[in-house]
């Protein structure tokens, strides 16, 4: 849980890029710790806090949006020629800013197939995928922007409004079953609380420009959509083998079968000390539930 004392109480200012899932579950974290955190959206919104940024569009913030900026955090995934579109657009707006930290939000997908071993910050990536190619990509140039930058490369993500719980009742869940694959994972609530509980702590711990932030329990896709119905009181339909249920998944579902891994969390949660909050996917689950309907 974030400490409401920290340095970081005092007068930040937070950008981030990318206001969704996880960039807006950041953001209201870290107000509530008396930062400013404005996000962006490729859309106009009522939200006060939010500003227009999209890359595609060359649709750029007003520059009164760097003002007194701390700290960025960008969530936004690559475009498709595998340029970080933050990078792309604002570089120059970015290094005329003083900032004490920047962070991206990339994927473990970057590391491949490692049919199902553990794989740590330590291994070298091995993308599989061509938008794992891209993340690399984006990943190296936040790395040579010589800005103060930490990558977080994450999982699955999942939280409340959007998990299995959401999947079953709009009926858009498949029970596949595949021999010894699993999947790793991460409540949203466990990378804002690592982000910032790095932040807080950043003087007292030895700096890792990488880092994974996942669950400690890697498990199969059917043992989690099982929880998820039993949480709903509602009967599993019966498993398909995935030899059978390939040809009618899109391309994209079906790559996320051909990477089998387990991603370790040693170096955030032995090493740097943070305390996951939902430390498996039935914590992670009973939570989404509270407020689920
Ligand atoms: N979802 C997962 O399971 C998962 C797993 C590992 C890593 N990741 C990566 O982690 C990051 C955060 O994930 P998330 O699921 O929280 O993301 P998300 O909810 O999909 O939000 C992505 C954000 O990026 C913005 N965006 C996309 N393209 C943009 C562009 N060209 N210009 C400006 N803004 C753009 C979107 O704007 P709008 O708000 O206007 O739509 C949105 O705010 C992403 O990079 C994602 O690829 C996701």
């Amino acid at each position: 849980m974030i400490n409401l004392s920290s340095p970081l109480t005092i007068k930040n200012k937070f950008i981030v890029f990318g206001g969704g899932f996880s960039g807006d579950y950041f953001a209201k974290l870290i107000r509530k710790l008396g930062c400013t955190a404005l996000t962006s959206s490729r859309t106009i919104n009522n939200d006060p806090n939010s500003f227009i940024f999209n890359s595609d569009k060359n649709l750029l913030p007003e520059d009164s949006i760097f003002n007194g900026v701390t700290h960025i955090l960008s969530c936004i995934p690559p475009d498709k020629n595998g340029k970080d579109p933050v990078l792309k657009s604002l570089k120059n707006k970015i290094n005329n800013t003083s900032l004490k930290w920047v962070g991206y939000l990339s994927t473990t997908g970057v590391y491949g197939n490692t049919y199902g071993d553990w794989v740590s910050e330590e291994d070298e990536p091995n993308p599989l995928q061509e938008r794992s190619q891209r993340r690399l990509n984006c990943e190296k140039e936040w790395i040579h922007s010589n800005l103060p930058i930490q990558i977080f490369r994450l999982p699955g993500i999942y939280g409340p409004g959007r998990s299995t719980l959401e999947a079953i009742k709009t009926k858009k869940i498949k029970v596949i079953h595949k021999d010894n694959q699993v999947f790793s994972r991460i409540h949203v609530a466990d990378i804002a609380n690592a982000i910032i509980y790095l932040i807080q702590n950043k003087d007292k711990l030895d700096f890792h420009q990488i880092i994974n932030i996942a669950d400690d329990e890697p498990c199969s896709q059917i043992e989690v959509i099982r929880y998820g119905y039993k949480l709903l009181g509602l009967k599993m339909p019966k498993k398909i083998l995935f030899e059978k249920a390939k040809k009618d998944l899109s391309p994209i579902a079906k790559s996320f079968w051909l990477e089998n891994r387990r991603v370790s969390n040693q170096l955030l949660c032995k090493k740097l000390g943070y305390k996951l909050i939902y430390k498996n996917y039935q914590l992670g689950l009973n939570n989404c539930f509270i407020n689920f309907k």
